[in-house]
């Protein structure tokens, strides 16, 4: 999918294909240092962080598994309302292991610190956070990222992972959502 394929929907570019890559790159060679001679459980947040995960893995050099979890708290509109629950549950373990949780997005925040928490409460030995897009405007609950990739503004995106409505998550890079789409 390109930006041809959206049409009218697209109201424009915000973070290039290119940049994302380079951004990865730099977060992964971070994660490295952080982690040097650790084994990695990097779990991801089904559905969006798909993109993410796949990319960012691939630049790791430290020993990583990786597990999927997936929580809802968005219906199919674009306002959050709060409400985390366990669609999926971890396969694996995570006492005693070093728990990187990989997002694409952090809106109001409440995802992220439900998660963290709870993957804490499972005893961890570390829960960091590493998320491509966070919009500063929006956090409702304070999250602290280890691995932040672009702050964004308060703007309904999607791209990379991030759908509305289920379309867009294969556009390759992120782009703005121009409201008659979504019938703002
Ligand atoms: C999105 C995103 C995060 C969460 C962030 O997921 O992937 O998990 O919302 O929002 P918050 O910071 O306000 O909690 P969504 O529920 O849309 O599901 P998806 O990943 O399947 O698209």
């Amino acid at each position: 999918m390109d930006a041809t394929d959206m049409g009218e929907d697209l109201e424009r570019v915000l973070v290039e294909e290119e940049r994302i890559d380079q951004r990865l790159d730099e977060m992964a060679a971070e994660i490295d240092r952080d982690y040097a001679g650790e084994n990695i459980l990097l779990v991801g947040v089904l559905r969006g962080a798909v993109m993410v995960m796949a990319d960012l893995s691939r630049k790791i050099h430290s020993r990583v598994e990786m597990d999927w979890m997936a929580v809802s708290s968005y219906g199919s509109g674009t306002k959050s309302s709060g409400v985390v629950r366990i669609l999926k549950d971890l396969d694996t373990d995570v006492h005693d292991r070093h728990v990187l949780i990989v997002e694409d997005i952090i809106d109001s925040g409440l995802t992220l610190s439900w998660l963290k928490e709870n993957l804490e409460a499972r005893g961890a030995t570390s829960v960091r956070i590493a998320a491509l897009l966070r919009k500063p405007d929006a956090v409702k609950v304070k999250v602290e990222v280890s691995y932040l990739g672009f702050e964004i503004p308060n703007e309904f995106v999607v791209g990379y992972g991030l759908d509305y409505d289920e379309k867009y998550r294969h556009l390759p890079f992120i782009g703005t959502l121009a409201p008659k789409a979504y019938g703002g």
